[in-house]
Protein backbone atom coordinates (compact mmCIF):
# COMPACT_ATOMS: atom_id res chain seq x y z
CA UNK A 1 0.00 0.00 0.00
CA UNK A 2 1.32 3.32 -0.71
CA UNK A 3 1.90 6.39 2.00
CA UNK A 4 -0.73 8.07 0.69
CA UNK A 5 -3.15 5.12 0.76
CA UNK A 6 -2.33 4.65 4.35
CA UNK A 7 -2.91 8.50 5.29
CA UNK A 8 -6.33 8.16 4.09
CA UNK A 9 -6.89 5.29 5.91
CA UNK A 10 -5.60 6.77 9.09
CA UNK A 11 -7.52 10.02 8.41
CA UNK A 12 -10.99 7.94 8.04
CA UNK A 13 -10.50 6.81 11.58
CA UNK A 14 -11.61 9.71 12.87
CA UNK A 15 -14.64 10.16 10.59
CA UNK A 16 -16.04 7.09 10.08
CA UNK A 17 -19.72 5.10 10.99
CA UNK A 18 -21.51 2.23 10.55
CA UNK A 19 -23.75 3.02 7.47
CA UNK A 20 -26.86 0.95 7.73
CA UNK A 21 -28.78 2.71 5.00
CA UNK A 22 -28.00 2.19 1.59
CA UNK A 23 -29.23 3.01 -2.49
CA UNK A 24 -30.25 0.15 -3.91
CA UNK A 25 -28.22 0.86 -6.96
CA UNK A 26 -24.96 -1.32 -7.29
CA UNK A 27 -21.13 -0.26 -7.24
CA UNK A 28 -20.09 0.43 -10.79
CA UNK A 29 -17.34 -2.19 -12.47
CA UNK A 30 -14.44 0.85 -11.38
CA UNK A 31 -15.65 0.97 -7.84
CA UNK A 32 -15.74 -2.99 -7.55
CA UNK A 33 -12.80 -3.02 -8.91
CA UNK A 34 -10.78 -0.51 -6.82
CA UNK A 35 -12.40 -2.67 -3.68
CA UNK A 36 -10.84 -5.77 -5.05
CA UNK A 37 -7.60 -4.32 -5.52
CA UNK A 38 -7.55 -2.75 -2.17
CA UNK A 39 -7.98 -6.12 -0.64
CA UNK A 40 -5.33 -8.01 -2.14
CA UNK A 41 -3.17 -5.38 -0.88
CA UNK A 42 -4.45 -4.96 2.56
CA UNK A 43 -1.70 -5.71 5.57
CA UNK A 44 -1.73 -8.95 7.07
CA UNK A 45 -1.13 -9.57 10.91
CA UNK A 46 -0.70 -13.38 9.59
CA UNK A 47 0.74 -13.93 6.45
CA UNK A 48 0.49 -17.84 7.09
CA UNK A 49 -3.22 -17.78 7.16
CA UNK A 50 -4.72 -18.09 4.19
CA UNK A 51 -8.21 -16.40 3.51
CA UNK A 52 -10.92 -15.63 0.48
CA UNK A 53 -13.25 -12.52 0.38
CA UNK A 54 -16.35 -13.32 -1.39
CA UNK A 55 -18.81 -10.11 -2.94
CA UNK A 56 -22.14 -11.38 -3.14
CA UNK A 57 -25.75 -9.90 -3.50
CA UNK A 58 -28.90 -10.27 -0.90
CA UNK A 59 -29.33 -13.75 -2.44
CA UNK A 60 -26.00 -15.63 -1.15
CA UNK A 61 -27.59 -14.46 2.27
CA UNK A 62 -29.63 -16.27 4.62
CA UNK A 63 -32.40 -15.28 5.85
CA UNK A 64 -34.84 -11.65 6.16
CA UNK A 65 -31.84 -9.29 7.72
CA UNK A 66 -32.37 -5.89 8.90
CA UNK A 67 -29.87 -4.28 7.28
CA UNK A 68 -30.19 -4.52 3.12
CA UNK A 69 -27.52 -3.96 1.48
CA UNK A 70 -26.64 -3.76 -2.40
CA UNK A 71 -22.99 -5.53 -1.68
CA UNK A 72 -21.98 -8.21 0.98
CA UNK A 73 -18.70 -9.40 1.57
CA UNK A 74 -18.33 -12.59 3.03
CA UNK A 75 -15.13 -13.22 4.68
CA UNK A 76 -13.59 -16.96 4.86
CA UNK A 77 -10.29 -18.03 6.76
CA UNK A 78 -8.44 -20.95 7.50
CA UNK A 79 -9.48 -21.89 10.58
CA UNK A 80 -5.74 -21.34 12.54
CA UNK A 81 -4.13 -19.62 14.83
CA UNK A 82 -5.41 -16.39 15.56
CA UNK A 83 -7.39 -16.04 12.78
CA UNK A 84 -10.36 -13.87 13.93
CA UNK A 85 -7.79 -11.40 15.15
CA UNK A 86 -5.95 -11.49 11.83
CA UNK A 87 -9.83 -11.04 9.93
CA UNK A 88 -10.59 -8.20 12.38
CA UNK A 89 -7.42 -6.75 10.92
CA UNK A 90 -7.67 -6.79 7.44
CA UNK A 91 -11.49 -6.15 7.19
CA UNK A 92 -10.97 -2.98 9.22
CA UNK A 93 -8.65 -1.79 6.16
CA UNK A 94 -11.32 -2.09 3.88
CA UNK A 95 -14.28 -1.00 6.30
CA UNK A 96 -11.40 2.60 6.12
CA UNK A 97 -10.91 2.29 2.43
CA UNK A 98 -14.96 2.75 2.14
CA UNK A 99 -15.02 5.61 4.00
CA UNK A 100 -12.62 7.72 3.04
CA UNK A 101 -14.12 7.02 -0.34
CA UNK A 102 -17.13 8.59 0.73
CA UNK A 103 -19.01 4.55 0.68
CA UNK A 104 -20.76 3.14 3.63
CA UNK A 105 -19.99 0.21 5.24
CA UNK A 106 -21.44 -1.65 8.15
CA UNK A 107 -19.68 -4.93 10.08
CA UNK A 108 -22.45 -7.54 10.09
CA UNK A 109 -22.01 -10.33 12.58
CA UNK A 110 -25.43 -11.54 12.58
CA UNK A 111 -25.19 -12.10 9.17
CA UNK A 112 -24.78 -15.50 7.55
CA UNK A 113 -24.38 -17.00 4.15
CA UNK A 114 -26.61 -19.48 2.42
CA UNK A 115 -25.65 -23.46 3.23
CA UNK A 116 -24.46 -23.84 -0.54
CA UNK A 117 -21.58 -21.26 -0.20
CA UNK A 118 -20.23 -22.22 3.37
CA UNK A 119 -20.46 -25.91 1.40
CA UNK A 120 -18.32 -24.12 -1.80
CA UNK A 121 -15.52 -22.94 0.20
CA UNK A 122 -12.79 -25.10 2.07
CA UNK A 123 -12.27 -22.08 4.52
CA UNK A 124 -14.48 -21.19 7.44
CA UNK A 125 -16.89 -18.19 7.35
CA UNK A 126 -15.82 -15.41 9.81
CA UNK A 127 -17.89 -12.67 9.25
CA UNK A 128 -19.43 -10.41 6.84
CA UNK A 129 -19.19 -6.82 5.89
CA UNK A 130 -21.78 -4.84 4.14
CA UNK A 131 -21.51 -1.92 1.71
CA UNK A 132 -22.95 0.15 -0.75
CA UNK A 133 -23.60 4.07 -1.51
CA UNK A 134 -25.31 5.10 1.60
CA UNK A 135 -28.74 6.83 1.84
CA UNK A 136 -27.62 9.17 5.04
CA UNK A 137 -24.78 11.12 6.23
CA UNK A 138 -21.97 9.01 6.12
CA UNK A 139 -19.03 10.62 8.18
CA UNK A 140 -19.02 12.20 11.11
CA UNK A 141 -17.36 16.11 12.22
CA UNK A 142 -15.85 15.68 15.01
CA UNK A 143 -14.68 13.12 18.05
CA UNK A 144 -17.03 14.21 19.85
CA UNK A 145 -19.52 11.96 17.55
CA UNK A 146 -18.23 8.88 18.57
CA UNK A 147 -19.79 7.16 21.27
CA UNK A 148 -17.40 5.47 22.92
CA UNK A 149 -15.86 4.92 26.65
CA UNK A 150 -13.27 7.54 27.65
CA UNK A 151 -9.59 7.10 28.12
CA UNK A 152 -8.79 7.16 31.30
CA UNK A 153 -11.47 3.56 31.19
CA UNK A 154 -9.51 1.64 29.17
CA UNK A 155 -5.60 2.22 29.48
CA UNK A 156 -3.09 2.25 31.98
CA UNK A 157 0.38 4.38 31.74
CA UNK A 158 1.18 7.43 29.87
CA UNK A 159 2.46 7.20 26.62
CA UNK A 160 1.19 7.04 23.13
CA UNK A 161 -1.73 9.09 23.60
CA UNK A 162 -1.99 9.40 19.67
CA UNK A 163 -2.41 5.55 19.21
CA UNK A 164 -4.44 4.80 22.09
CA UNK A 165 -7.01 7.59 20.84
CA UNK A 166 -7.07 6.00 17.30
CA UNK A 167 -7.63 2.21 18.62
CA UNK A 168 -10.28 3.80 21.13
CA UNK A 169 -12.33 5.00 18.34
CA UNK A 170 -12.40 1.41 16.52
CA UNK A 171 -15.86 0.12 15.57
CA UNK A 172 -16.73 -3.05 17.76
CA UNK A 173 -19.67 -5.82 18.17
CA UNK A 174 -22.63 -3.77 19.93
CA UNK A 175 -20.10 -1.44 20.65
CA UNK A 176 -18.78 -3.29 23.74
CA UNK A 177 -15.50 -2.28 23.50
CA UNK A 178 -13.72 -4.87 24.58
CA UNK A 179 -10.00 -3.39 24.39
CA UNK A 180 -7.28 -2.82 27.34
CA UNK A 181 -4.29 -1.01 26.87
CA UNK A 182 -0.98 -0.76 29.15
CA UNK A 183 1.89 1.28 28.18
CA UNK A 184 5.05 1.36 28.03
CA UNK A 185 7.84 3.78 26.82
CA UNK A 186 8.23 1.15 23.07
CA UNK A 187 5.54 -0.67 24.02
CA UNK A 188 1.62 -1.40 24.35
CA UNK A 189 0.25 -4.31 25.84
CA UNK A 190 -3.04 -5.54 24.94
CA UNK A 191 -6.17 -6.86 26.90
CA UNK A 192 -9.22 -8.14 25.69
CA UNK A 193 -12.36 -8.13 28.18
CA UNK A 194 -13.20 -11.62 29.36
CA UNK A 195 -16.82 -11.63 28.26
CA UNK A 196 -19.48 -13.15 31.49
CA UNK A 197 -20.92 -16.47 30.64
CA UNK A 198 -23.73 -15.50 28.99
CA UNK A 199 -22.64 -13.33 26.93
CA UNK A 200 -20.04 -15.91 25.73
CA UNK A 201 -21.19 -17.74 23.17
CA UNK A 202 -21.72 -14.57 20.78
CA UNK A 203 -19.19 -12.54 22.37
CA UNK A 204 -15.99 -15.14 22.18
CA UNK A 205 -16.04 -14.61 18.44
CA UNK A 206 -17.37 -10.93 17.85
CA UNK A 207 -14.80 -9.78 20.80
CA UNK A 208 -11.95 -11.29 18.92
CA UNK A 209 -12.54 -9.51 15.28
CA UNK A 210 -13.00 -6.17 17.85
CA UNK A 211 -9.47 -6.57 19.06
CA UNK A 212 -8.05 -7.13 15.21
CA UNK A 213 -9.90 -3.76 14.43
CA UNK A 214 -8.48 -2.35 17.43
CA UNK A 215 -5.31 -3.41 16.37
CA UNK A 216 -5.52 -1.93 12.66
CA UNK A 217 -6.38 1.30 14.26
CA UNK A 218 -3.28 1.02 16.09
CA UNK A 219 -1.05 -0.08 13.15
CA UNK A 220 -2.84 2.96 11.19
CA UNK A 221 -1.59 5.49 14.34
CA UNK A 222 2.18 3.75 13.90
CA UNK A 223 2.39 4.49 10.14
CA UNK A 224 1.51 7.70 10.90
CA UNK A 225 3.69 8.77 13.69
CA UNK A 226 7.18 7.08 12.04
CA UNK A 227 6.92 4.08 14.29
CA UNK A 228 7.45 0.46 13.91
CA UNK A 229 4.74 -1.66 14.57
CA UNK A 230 5.56 -5.75 15.58
CA UNK A 231 2.79 -7.81 17.52
CA UNK A 232 3.84 -10.19 19.61
CA UNK A 233 2.58 -12.40 22.52
CA UNK A 234 4.89 -12.40 25.27
CA UNK A 235 5.29 -15.96 27.30
CA UNK A 236 3.71 -14.49 30.40
CA UNK A 237 1.46 -11.56 30.72
CA UNK A 238 2.86 -8.44 31.92
CA UNK A 239 0.43 -7.58 34.46
CA UNK A 240 -2.94 -8.91 35.62
CA UNK A 241 -5.66 -6.92 34.75
CA UNK A 242 -9.60 -7.52 36.80
CA UNK A 243 -11.87 -8.95 34.04
CA UNK A 244 -9.49 -8.40 31.49
CA UNK A 245 -6.94 -11.38 29.44
CA UNK A 246 -3.88 -10.60 28.06
CA UNK A 247 -3.70 -10.88 24.45
CA UNK A 248 -0.73 -9.74 22.98
CA UNK A 249 2.03 -6.84 22.58
CA UNK A 250 2.98 -4.35 20.05
CA UNK A 251 6.35 -3.09 20.09
CA UNK A 252 6.88 -0.08 18.74
C1 LIG B 1 -17.55 -7.60 14.72
C2 LIG B 1 -18.71 -6.63 14.56
C3 LIG B 1 -19.99 -7.12 14.34
C4 LIG B 1 -21.07 -6.22 14.17
N1 LIG B 1 -22.32 -6.72 13.92
C5 LIG B 1 -23.35 -5.87 13.68
C6 LIG B 1 -24.64 -6.36 13.35
O1 LIG B 1 -24.86 -7.58 13.27
N2 LIG B 1 -25.65 -5.46 13.12
C7 LIG B 1 -25.42 -4.11 13.20
O2 LIG B 1 -26.36 -3.35 12.98
N3 LIG B 1 -24.20 -3.60 13.52
C8 LIG B 1 -23.16 -4.44 13.75
N4 LIG B 1 -21.91 -3.94 14.04
C9 LIG B 1 -21.67 -2.49 14.10
C10 LIG B 1 -21.52 -1.96 15.53
O3 LIG B 1 -22.78 -1.95 16.17
C11 LIG B 1 -20.88 -0.55 15.48
O4 LIG B 1 -19.61 -0.64 14.93
C12 LIG B 1 -20.77 0.09 16.86
O5 LIG B 1 -22.06 0.29 17.42
C13 LIG B 1 -20.03 1.44 16.82
O6 LIG B 1 -20.67 2.35 15.97
P1 LIG B 1 -19.91 2.98 14.72
O7 LIG B 1 -19.37 1.84 13.87
O8 LIG B 1 -20.94 3.79 13.98
O9 LIG B 1 -18.77 3.83 15.20
C14 LIG B 1 -20.84 -4.81 14.24
C15 LIG B 1 -19.54 -4.35 14.46
C16 LIG B 1 -18.49 -5.22 14.61
C17 LIG B 1 -17.10 -4.68 14.80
Amino acid sequence: MTDRNLEELYQAIYKRKSIRKYKEEKLNENELGGITDFLAQTRELYPEIKYEAKIVNSEAVKSLLPIKAPHYLQFFSEAKGDYLLNAGFILQQLDLYLSAENLGSCWFGMAKPKKEIIAESDLEYVITLVFGRPAEASQRDSIEDFDRKPLAEIKQGNQHYDLLEAARLAPSATNGQPWYFITESERIHLYQLEPNFIKKFFYEKMNRIDMGIALAHLWLAAEEHGQNFEFTKLDQSPAPVENYNYLGTVKL
